[in-house]
């Protein structure tokens, strides 16, 4: 992906646009969305900042009719979906973490035989430290070990306390899913298009019908489309900005 640190002077401005006006739609139009538009903002997705870069998501792009139709059931059949023209179901993947870690250290390297310094530091950090932070060992035995011996440590030293089970690999997993899907959609806004996220769906019969591997949750099921005229249902509604921020 190209990479620019120079931006234009109005990228504020319409960064500013395109994060206010993307809302959740209920009822698109029914008009089809441009293939490319879904492409470039998956790939959006995917450049989104995530744990120790291990990528633990997926993005399931769901083109053949049968099994939209499907979809489209097992999301309760909610308007957001009834009326979608295209879905992408959202994984965070618990159990990937070792192979995208053998896949950065051979980048890594790679970048190296091609004349770019690495630091010794990050080829460390591969190869010792990611196993002993994301592996829990078989029935979680190793998560239960580093609990212990991060209780231990942490009583007279800063030491970082999970991830030590599987549920702390389902948050950790689920908190860089939910940051590429939030890039998703503002890409498609960005290109003139609407989305809605959705947690309204069976996840039993969605994990049946795509065949979902154990280790994933589904955060959330983004449909898109273009929305209708009456495709954003409520006003903005936001509580204070002092009940969120707060400065210490
Ligand atoms: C994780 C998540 C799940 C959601 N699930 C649904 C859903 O199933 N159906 C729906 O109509 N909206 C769903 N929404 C949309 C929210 O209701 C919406 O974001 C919120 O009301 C704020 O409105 P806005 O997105 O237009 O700013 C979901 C949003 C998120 C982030």
């Amino acid at each position: 992906m190209e990479q620019s640190d120079t931006l234009p002077e109005n990228a504020a401005a319409i960064f500013e646009q395109i994060v206010t006006s993307r809302r959740s739609v209920r009822i698109f139009d029914g008009s089809p969305v441009p293939e490319s538009v879904i492409e470039k903002s998956l790939d959006m997705a995917l450049s989104a900042p995530n744990s120790s870069n291990l990528q633990p998501w997926e993005f399931h792009w769901v083109k053949t009719p049968e099994l939209k139709v499907e979809l489209v059931k097992a999301c309760l059949s909610q308007a957001a979906a009834a009326t979608a023209s295209e879905f992408i179901v959202c994984l965070a993947r618990t159990a990937t973490w070792e192979r995208a870690r053998v896949d950065v250290l051979n980048q890594l390297e790679k970048h190296e035989k091609a004349g770019v310094r690495i630091p010794r530091a990050a080829f460390e950090y591969y190869r010792k430290l990611v196993p002993l932070m994301y592996a829990q060992g078989p029935f979680g035995l190793r998560g239960l070990l580093k609990r212990i011996l991060f209780f231990w440590t942490g009583l007279s030293k800063p030491t970082p306390r999970e991830p030590v089970s599987r549920h702390d690999m389902e948050v950790w997993a689920t908190k860089s899913t939910a940051l590429a899907c939030e890039n998703f959609m503002l890409a498609i806004r960005a290109y003139g298009y609407d989305t809605c996220p959705m947690e309204g769906f069976d996840s039993v019969r969605v994990r049946r019908l795509l065949d979902i591997p154990s280790d994933a949750l589904i955060p959330m099921i983004i449909s898109v489309g273009k929305r209708g005229p009456k495709g954003v249902t409520l006003p903005v509604i936001r509580a204070d900005r002092s009940l969120f921020v707060k400065i210490r």
